[in-house]
């Protein structure tokens, strides 16, 4: 019986667990992070006929989730489309960019301008959390309403800052988990906010950083060479 136990766990392929391994099991390249970092690239053409299943999207997403944020409160969202028609509506309002149809998936990121807010679901809910492992105590309540509202709700641009540099960590985190997996990607801020809201009914408290198609870059396309970056010297500033 034992030895017929091991056949059968020979015959059977593991699938693993983490997302990344099963990706290489379906296929693609292991990297490690530099190479994932290194090969990331916004790529402006997609294969069309190869999608991305539901199962590497919501891995590719709860990758990307494990984002750090203010106070852990993740004032994030995520618009997924999938449908053509779809597609199309969010291409008429972001410069007519092809790919953005083009890509099996196209996202639209949110950033919660309320998502520091007293009573908001998510704020509430982190709290709890926060209180259960003892990071904080349920009586520094307003210490922590105190210090959301003079961090993030001040001014409007505070808001915005609150929830664009947030979502800006989750969106890299999306980009970089579809590398990881496989997929290539394009950020995009070339679009019509005001008009991407009215047409997918936006509530007023996101903003909206980012679209991002994901997918397979179209093989008989070529990519242009990676884009300068600044060096060391360039980035190190002082102004005292
Ligand atoms: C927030 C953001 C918005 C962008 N918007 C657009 C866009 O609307 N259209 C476009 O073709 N590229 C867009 N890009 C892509 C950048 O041009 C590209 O990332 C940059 O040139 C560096 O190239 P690389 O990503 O291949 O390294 C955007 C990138 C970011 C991060």
């Amino acid at each position: 019986m034992a030895g017929f136990r091991y056949h059968l766990k020979r015959l059977a392929p593991a699938v693993s667990k983490n997302p990344v391994k099963r990706a290489m099991e379906e296929g693609a390249e292991a990297m490690d992070f530099k190479e994932v970092v290194e090969n990331r690239r916004a790529v402006n053409y997609f294969d069309t006929q190869r999608d991305i299943s539901e199962d590497q999207l919501k891995q590719m997403v709860e990758i990307a989730a494990k984002a750090p944020s203010s106070f852990n409160l993740q004032p994030w969202n995520l618009i997924v489309l999938r449908d053509h028609q779809d597609k199309l509506r969010l291409q008429k309002h972001a410069w007519d960019q092809p790919k953005v149809s083009e890509a099996p998936v196209t996202m639209i990121v949110l950033a919660d301008m309320d998502g520091w807010q007293p009573g908001h679901p998510v704020m509430e809910k982190d709290f709890a959390e926060l209180v259960k492992i003892g990071m904080l105590q349920e009586s520094q309540r307003e210490w922590f309403e105190n210090g959301c509202k003079n961090l993030y709700g001040t001014s409007d641009a505070r808001k915005v800052a609150f929830a664009c540099k947030n979502a800006g960590f989750f969106g890299m985190n999306l980009m970089l988990a579809a590398k990881s997996l496989g997929f290539d990607s394009h950020p995009m801020d070339g679009f019509d906010i005001d008009g991407v809201k009215e047409a997918f009914s936006i509530p007023d408290n996101y903003w909206v950083p980012m679209l991002l198609a994901v997918g397979y870059f179209r093989k008989d396309k070529t990519l242009l060479p990676p884009k300068w970056r600044k060096s060391y010297e360039e980035l190190l500033v002082r102004f005292d």
